[in-house]
């Protein structure tokens, strides 16, 4: 027993930091001196990136050491494992002048205890950071950081990946917090099944890879679509918020390391034509984290910048805009006079027209826009309107005040995820063909089905599945188109999700059994699982109303009794919300202020489901589970079975050719 008093007692000491959870120190920074890139960081080689190095002193809280000054003077190096460099300083192996050295304190709580008390325990930070540097050789490298006589070291790994173009076009499809759940469930509604057998299937049935990709932040099991765009994007997974970037500890949520993303080395190394495509506000996480590059997602009007001009930190990265970009979001680009919050108070408009873009407002005219221009095409104020709402409840596109001028007009001719991609595969095949360099032939597409996971945060399924219905639509008009083009052999396509829900469907719902009961608890009598939730009731026979792979009758008497593993408390009534996206939340009398209360109004019949989250949350949250890869085209065997969302981007980024060692070129089978 007494040989164990030691090792105890320095594990005691060290309680405090290992308890660090709910709130981190900084999560990449397990001690007090930080390298950023992280332990374990992958690399495409040739990708650009920042260093950031901290030297933490804490001045108060479990970690204080008694010394609140950071060590000033330490030292950083990296050597390559096994490579014939040895170690150098990091100034003399990326050969730029020795960075300055910043200051700054910050504090953080420990954990809720502290958070409620309000006391923060503070940090005094030492730091510098080294701006787009890369690395080209494929290997193991070791960065060494030496302060106050200790040690951290971090291994980075730049993958081997053969330096030949595979595919000429890449078509990534994201639906934001898809879930196989939601797929199956998506199916059922929108496929007929004839005794047990579906007639029709789902476009991404038929796609021959299949795999799972993990969805976990850098520093948290849970994500949020910022840090896993970021993962896809540049093969980093980063912290919750982050875009392109890892989060430092500085005040300045511009000055983060900065990541180099697909579409920007796709820029760099082809001059590759490159389309973003949201039914978001294309500020949003999923479109922005092609570009921007800060910790905080909600910098939109930066978001809106980087899309056109890359980052603007000391034009970091070389990037000439997207030859489309189609979303929503106008708020975000038209004049302050009119309301607009833009970056630098300038009309994107009129900034994105400048830089040649031609500026579309609705599907007619993006309909008739030619293929050979840059096009910006921005459909409403915010996110778009739901697949349900424009083709099933009309009249809830009315009253929103939502057009992408600013007017406090309707949108009423917006298009939807597939007119926009389609025109997106016209204008990128165009231009892309009329580029003089062969290398610069082909492009990279990102279309995003945003909704899916905004639908399921409003515990609204039925838009929810809708959003994902137009997603697959989407993807077999695309699959149709490629193939008219003659591209569909030239052509990866993936499909994914950044993260999941904790959606499921356990059975049905009897709605008429359900509204003619009086109390809550006998309603709940109205569902019928096992062999009492029949077939579905979202086809009737053979009628299509819509298009193939849509419901024909989203209220039947028979519901599907689908939900979600944790709700703010909440009411439900099993039924389609035919006014428009459920709303969200309301402060319930009685109850303290952010006490909330989901889905009160528009869902008579039902009843009351105590929710489980805590009670600040309003809406539903994100689940852990892996998300389902699908993948066409040349390199599909990449992505089979199961990997980390980061595979992802490297499996992309191989495909398109774009590790760059020191040594080669690279060969360009598309180029020549
Ligand atoms: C640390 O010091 C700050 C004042 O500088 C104080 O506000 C905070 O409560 C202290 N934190 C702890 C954990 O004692
Ligand atoms: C970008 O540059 C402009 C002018 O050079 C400056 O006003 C602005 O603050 C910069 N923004 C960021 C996010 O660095
Ligand atoms: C669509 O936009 C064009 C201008 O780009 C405008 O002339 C036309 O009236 C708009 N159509 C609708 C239905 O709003
Ligand atoms: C829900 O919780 C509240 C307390 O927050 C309680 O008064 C009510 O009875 C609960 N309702 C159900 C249906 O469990
Ligand atoms: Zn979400």
């Amino acid at each position: 027993m007494v040989a164990f008093s030691k090792p105890l007692a320095a594990a005691a000491l060290f309680a405090g930091l290992a308890s660090a959870q709910s709130f981190q120190r900084l999560g990449t920074c397990p001690d007090l001196g930080c390298i950023i890139p992280p332990d374990q960081a992958d690399f495409l080689a040739g990708q650009r990136f920042d260093i950031r190095l901290e030297i933490h002193a804490p001045v108060n809280g479990t970690e204080a050491t008694g010394n609140p000054n950071p060590d000033e003077n330490f030292e950083f190096t990296i050597e390559r494992v096994g490579g014939n460099r040895g170690k150098q300083a990091g100034s003399k192996w990326f050969k730029v002048p020795e960075p300055k050295l910043e200051k700054w304190s910050f504090g953080w709580y420990e954990d809720f205890f502290a958070r409620d008390a309000k006391t923060p325990s503070m940090v005094n930070v030492a730091s510098k950071a080294y701006r787009k540097v890369h690395l080209d050789e494929a290997g193991e490298y070791r960065a060494t950081l030496k302060y106050d006589g200790k040690t951290t070291t971090a291994t980075w790994t730049v993958r081997s990946l053969e330096e030949v173009r595979k595919t000429r076009n890449v078509l990534f499809f994201i639906g934001d917090g898809m879930t196989t759940n939601m797929i199956t469930a998506a199916r059922l509604i929108g496929h007929k099944s004839v005794n047990g057998k579906y007639q029709t299937k789902m476009a991404m049935d038929s796609f021959p890879v299949l795999g799972h990709a993990m969805t976990h932040s850098v520093d948290t099991f849970m994500t949020d679509s910022a840090n896993s765009a970021t993962a896809l994007y540049t093969g980093h997974k980063s912290t919750v918020n982050a875009l392109g970037v890892y989060v430092d500890s500085s005040p300045d949520v511009f000055d983060d390391p900065k990541i180099e993303s697909i579409a920007e080395i796709f820029h760099r190394v082809y001059r590759g034509h490159v389309g973003i495509v949201s039914t978001a506000g294309v500020w949003d996480a999923t479109p922005a984290a092609l570009t921007a590059h800060t910790r905080d997602r909600g910098e939109y009007p930066y978001c809106v910048d980087s899309l056109l001009r890359g980052t603007n930190n000391t034009a970091w990265i070389d990037w000439n805009g997207p030859d489309v970009l189609f979303g929503g979001g106008a708020e975000h680009f038209y004049s302050p006079a009119l309301g607009g919050k833009t970056f630098n108070k300038k009309d994107y408009y009129e900034e994105f027209a400048k830089a040649g873009y031609n500026v579309y407002w609705n599907k007619t005219s993006l309909a008739a826009a030619p293929n050979t221009e840059r096009a910006l095409g921005i459909f409403t104020v915010s996110h778009m309107s739901k697949w349900l709402d424009r083709n099933v409840y009309k009249k809830n596109l009315k009253d929103q005040a939502n057009h992408p001028s600013g007017n406090k007009g309707d949108a009423q001719d917006e298009p939807g995820l597939k007119e926009m991609t389609l025109k997106a595969i016209d204008i990128l095949y165009q231009r892309s063909k009329a580029d003089k360099r062969h290398s610069s032939q082909g492009w990279f597409l990102m279309s995003e089905a945003a909704q899916i996971d905004k639908m399921m945060h409003a515990l609204d399924y039925d838009r929810a599945l809708g959003e994902l219905l137009e997603l697959d639509d989407t993807i077999k008009a695309s699959i149709a188109k490629l193939k008219e083009l003659g591209e569909l052999s030239n052509t990866l396509i993936v499909v994914t999700a950044d993260h999941g829900h904790g959606f499921d469907v356990m059975g049905s719902v009897d709605t008429k059994y359900m509204d003619a009961q009086k109390d809550d608890r006998k309603k709940r009598n109205a569902i019928g699982v096992y062999q009492f939730s029949g077939k579905s009731q979202y086809i009737n026979n053979g009628e299509v109303s819509y298009s193939e792979g849509f419901p024909t009758n989203w209220t039947p008497r028979y519901s599907l009794f689908a939900g979600i593993a944790a709700s703010p408390d909440r009411r439900e009534n099993y039924k389609v919300n035919q006014n428009g996206v459920r709303e969200v939340t309301t402060n319930t009398p009685g109850r303290p202020a952010n006490d909330f209360y989901a889905n009160a109004k528009d869902t008579p019949g039902g009843f009351v489901i105590n929710g489980t989250l805590p009670t600040d949350e309003p809406v539903g949250v994100h689940s852990l589970t892996d998300v389902p890869v699908f993948a066409m085209g040349p390199c599909q065997e990449l992505f089979g079975g199961v990997q980390n969302n980061i595979d992802i981007f490297f499996n992309i980024a191989n495909c398109l050719g774009l590790s760059r060692t020191a040594h080669g070129k690279g060969q360009d089978p598309i180029g020549n």
